[in-house]
C-alpha cells in the first residue's frame, strides 16, 4: 500500500464550522493534514480530494485505479443515496474503508442504510476525526 486515495463527499467542507455538536470542532484541513502526516510515517502518499458533486467523486475513484492502492472515504450524505459511487467503488477493483465521524446508526433512520459499505472492506463510524486515522492504519496494516 503506497498511494492512498483519500475522498471526502459533500458538505465536509463545512466541518469545524457545520453541526459542531455532531462533527466536532476539527477542520477537514485538519484531517487531510493528519492523514497525510501519519501517512508519511509509513512511506505512503496521500492524495486527497473533496468535492461537493457525486460525478467528481465517481470520476475520482474510476481514475485511482490507474494509480492507487486504496481508498477512505467519507461519502457523506452520497452514502446514502448513491448508486454510482457503489458502482465506482466495486469497479475500482480497490481496497476501500468508509469512515463516518458520527454514528450514523444513531441518528435519522435514512443515514441507517450505506449503499457504498458493501463494496468497502469495512466501515468506520462514530469514532470522530480518529476514524480517518485508523482506516489508514486497516489499509496500511
Ligand atoms: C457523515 C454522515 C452522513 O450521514 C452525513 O450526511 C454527512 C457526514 C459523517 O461523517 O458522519 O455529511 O458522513
Amino acid at each position: 500500500m503506497k498511494k492512498i486515495l483519500l475522498l471526502n463527499g459533500p458538505n465536509l467542507s463545512l466541518l469545524g464550522k457545520r453541526e459542531t455538536e455532531i462533527y466536532g470542532t476539527t477542520t477537514l484541513q485538519d484531517i487531510v493534514d493528519a492523514v497525510k502526516e501519519a501517512a508519511a510515517k509509513k512511506g505512503v502518499d496521500v492524495v486527497d480530494i473533496q468535492s461537493d458533486e457525486e460525478g467528481v467523486l465517481v470520476k475520482a475513484i474510476c481514475d485511482a485505479r490507474e494509480w492507487a492502492d486504496g481508498i477512505i472515504i467519507n461519502p457523506a450524505a452520497y452514502t446514502h443515496t448513491s448508486v454510482a459511487i457503489h458502482d465506482a467503488i466495486k469497479g475500482s477493483g480497490l481496497k476501500a474503508i468508509e469512515v463516518h465521524i458520527s454514528n450514523v446508526y444513531a441518528r435519522e433512520g435514512y443515514r441507517h442504510e450505506s449503499l457504498t459499505a458493501g463494496v468497502c472492506v469495512g466501515q468506520i463510524c462514530g469514532l470522530g476525526v480518529r476514524g480517518y486515522l485508523l482506516a489508514l492504519e486497516a489499509l496500511v496494516g
